[in-house]
């Protein structure tokens, strides 16, 4: 991972504005603005495929990080956010597949698109699910004696 520093100060402040307090998600997140770092003055053409790739290869595993996380709180738990991720990565490896045929236009909408599904995905999905970690860790800590209370 790079550092926080590579990235635009426009990216910087979304990445800032979406914070969780929740180190392990929000690594994750910073690692997904430094993937769209890589498309910043990026001339359109073959050179998208690579940092395209890339970025599905981050999101397949940022996605199953956050769905690992989620079995703690039994199999059923966050079925809707397990669901959400499934489908992006399906639309981000139909985008791949047309990238790879030429068609650059449509991994450059995604690539505008996806920050916007991002957003919408961490102040809800994502920040629930962070939510619950944090208390869960907090309620490990109170089974210790200094928390008897
Ligand atoms: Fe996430
Ligand atoms: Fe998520």
């Amino acid at each position: 991972m790079t550092a926080a520093t590579d990235l635009s100060p426009a990216l910087a402040a979304q990445a800032q504005a979406l914070q969780l307090n929740y180190a392990p998600i929000d690594d994750l997140h910073q690692a997904f603005f430094e993937h769209l770092a890589a498309f910043e003055g990026l001339p359109e053409g073959v050179s998208w495929l690579a940092p395209l790739q890339a970025l599905r290869t981050h999101l397949a595993e940022h996605f199953e990080a956050e769905n690992e996380m989620m079995t703690q709180f039994g199999p059923e738990a966050f079925g809707c956010h397990k669901t959400e991720h499934t489908n992006v990565l399906k639309v981000v490896d139909e985008v791949l597949r047309r990238v790879a045929m030429g068609e650059w236009q449509i991994g450059k909408n995604l690539v505008q698109e996806l920050p916007v599904w991002f957003e919408h995905h961490v102040q809800t999905m994502d920040n629930v699910l962070a939510h619950s970690m944090k208390e869960s860790i907090n309620q490990e800590d109170c089974r210790g004696a200094s928390c008897a209370a």
